[in-house]
């Protein structure tokens, strides 16, 4: 289908964020939804464990926010977390009603347990929990005459206006690459929201889907907008180890159901780092089979629930289970080898709790936004929920303005008169590849001064370079990435460096003591939208 110019809201990302919004506004609004892959693409698609909220008599708003705040390390903003955990119950009763199948047992619904957690409450469907959440709320947005889907089209950047009524600037719509017919098009809406999920392919090693790749933390800074909390890479301690498995996760639900860590000769270790063994948050997890694995020079270490019925592992975790088969691996009489691996981003663009950036007209939701829900460390399943709960209050915000915010002014169309198609695509997957190396060596689970200031200087050199290609060469997908990427490794260098203390998912053997006052890193652009007036 080719983009209509104008629209009401244009939701840049089609995860459980961008797919929630725009349900959430289609009744009243014209919505363009954008994937720049097919529509299932995102992480949303591969979650396993659930979702964290409270829903069993015995749990309280009170135990989930004292265990996000505990995960977090003195770093969570309180009244973001009210927020999320106050409204978790409605937002999984929102999506009971769209239609998803959670597993049940018997007339309830079946709760596990994962890291960090003081009760049973991850309302899941077996060990697909995305799957079952992203197919129902697609199929919806599919049937909604509201919303038109563009696949394989990418956020190149954003456009920034002058308001004349505010004296301030705002966003206008965007740049896209349509991947199909390689034109950039120009898309232009009252809203623009930024759903655009992660950045953990900064690192060689991870758990998330090809396109995690920060676009929308790299677009964002580029308009004008704050970033804070860079430095809070999550590692997930459980991917399978396997050289022929690209990034499949082990999810936390089976150490929530008894798996057990081990070493290499069958012995136990989590209880020598936290008395609350396996189910210690995972930033302690993922720091403890990082030691072991140096300690002991292992490749990986393993997780084992061979212990348990076969029947009942099978029946909740049926994707874990035929996904380790396939590779040869019986999880119901063996162990599971596993490393981990680059997971979660627990920082971003900045947002109020209406999803607000400091870019007039410019939203953000989902794991591309820092919200100050996840401080230091994200709480397991909390992410989802994250994702639910700020769409609809995004949502809700939008609906009350957007009939007071006039349509943008037509913007130029994109220039490619000067650009020629490269001759040189090995530069771009050459950078791609040291990216990441040196992201994953010198940035990942235990950092030093001198490790960051050498990514440091090699992420300045990738810079010049990319710029170069940038303004001389034809766009690409991977060209887009790349420099979203290189853009979103210096902020989280940056962050990392400025923050002189080990916290939470931050961890420097140079600072490894707690500073006594927690301090969000939050970073300015030079071009700050708020500082910014025109007139
Ligand atoms: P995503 O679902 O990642 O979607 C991003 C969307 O943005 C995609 O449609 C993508 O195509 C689009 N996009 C990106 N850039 C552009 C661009 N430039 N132009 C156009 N489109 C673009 N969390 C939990 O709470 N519980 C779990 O059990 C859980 N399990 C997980 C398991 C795995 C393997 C992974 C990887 C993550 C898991 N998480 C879990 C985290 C959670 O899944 C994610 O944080 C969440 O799904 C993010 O949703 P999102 O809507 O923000 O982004
Ligand atoms: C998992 O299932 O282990 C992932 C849960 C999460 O990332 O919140």
């Amino acid at each position: 289908m080719n983009a209509q110019v104008n629209y009401d809201v244009l939701v840049i990302g089609s995860g459980a964020a961008g797919l929630t919004l725009a349900l959430h506004l289609s009744a009243k609004y014209r919505v363009a939804l954008l994937s720049k892959q097919r529509l299932q693409d995102g992480s949303t698609w591969f979650a396993q464990g659930g979702i964290a909220a409270v829903l069993d008599e015995m749990d309280s708003v009170e135990s989930h926010i004292a265990d996000t705040l505990d995960a977090g390390a003195g770093l969570c903003h309180p009244s973001s977390v009210r927020f999320t955990v106050e409204e978790s119950t409605a937002a999984i009763r929102w999506l009971i009603d769209q239609g998803v199948d959670f597993t049940r047992e018997g007339e309830d619904y079946h709760l596990t347990k994962e890291g960090g957690h003081t009760h049973r409450r991850i309302i899941h469907s077996a060990d697909a929990t995305g799957r079952a959440v992203h197919s129902t709320l697609l199929m919806k947005v599919l049937n909604s005459p509201n919303i038109d889907c563009f696949e394989h089209h990418v956020a190149i950047d954003l456009i920034r206006q002058p308001d004349p009524e505010k004296g301030r600037f705002r966003c206008a719509g965007a740049y896209v690459l349509n991947k199909n017919t390689e034109g950039v098009e120009l898309l232009q809406a009252k809203a623009v929201i930024l759903a655009t999920g992660g950045a953990s392919k900064a690192y060689l090693y991870t758990s998330n889907p090809d396109g995690a790749s920060g676009d929308g933390i790299a677009m964002a800074w580029r308009a004008g907008c704050r970033v804070a909390n860079m430095e809070f890479n999550q590692f997930h301690p459980t991917c399978l180890y396997h050289p022929k498995a690209k990034a499949f996760l082990i999810t936390e639900a089976l150490r929530g159901e008894g798996a057990q860590l081990k070493l290499p000769d069958g012995s136990r270790f989590m209880e020598r780092f936290d008395k609350r063994g396996e189910l210690a948050p995972r930033d302690i997890v993922a720091r403890a089979i990082d030691h072991e694995m140096k300690r002991l020079g292992a490749d990986c270490l393993y997780l084992d629930i061979s212990h348990k019925d076969s029947g009942f592992v099978r029946e909740h975790f049926p994707t874990v289970y035929s996904n380790c088969l396939k590779y040869g691996i019986d999880i119901t009489r063996e162990p599971i080898p596993v490393v981990p691996a680059a997971h979660y981003t627990c920082g971003g663009i900045m947002v109020d709790q209406h999803g607000c950036t400091d870019l007039d007209q410019l939203y953000a939701i989902g794991e591309t936004t820092f919200t100050g829900l996840h401080g230091a460390n994200r709480l397991a399943s909390n992410s989802l929920l994250e994702c639910l709960v700020y769409a609809r209050s995004t949502a809700l915000h939008i609906d009350e303005h957007l009939e007071s915010v006039q349509s943008p002014r037509r913007a130029a169309d994109w220039d490619a008169s000067r650009v020629t198609d490269s001759d040189e695509d090995v530069v771009i997957s050459h950078n791609w590849d040291e990216l990441r190396r040196f992201m994953w060596d010198y940035v990942g689970i235990v950092r030093t001064r001198k490790r960051l200031l050498r990514a440091q200087h090699r992420v300045k050199l990738l810079h010049r370079e990319i710029r170069e290609f940038y303004a001389n060469y034809r766009i690409t997908n991977d060209l887009v990435e790349l420099r979203n990427l290189a853009l979103v490794s210096e902020l989280i260098i940056r962050s990392a460096l400025d923050r002189r203390e080990s916290r939470g998912l931050h961890y420097s053997l140079d600072y490894p003591g707690l500073r006594e006052l927690a301090m969000d890193t939050v970073l300015v652009p030079e071009n700050y939208a708020n500082q910014r007036q025109f007139i």
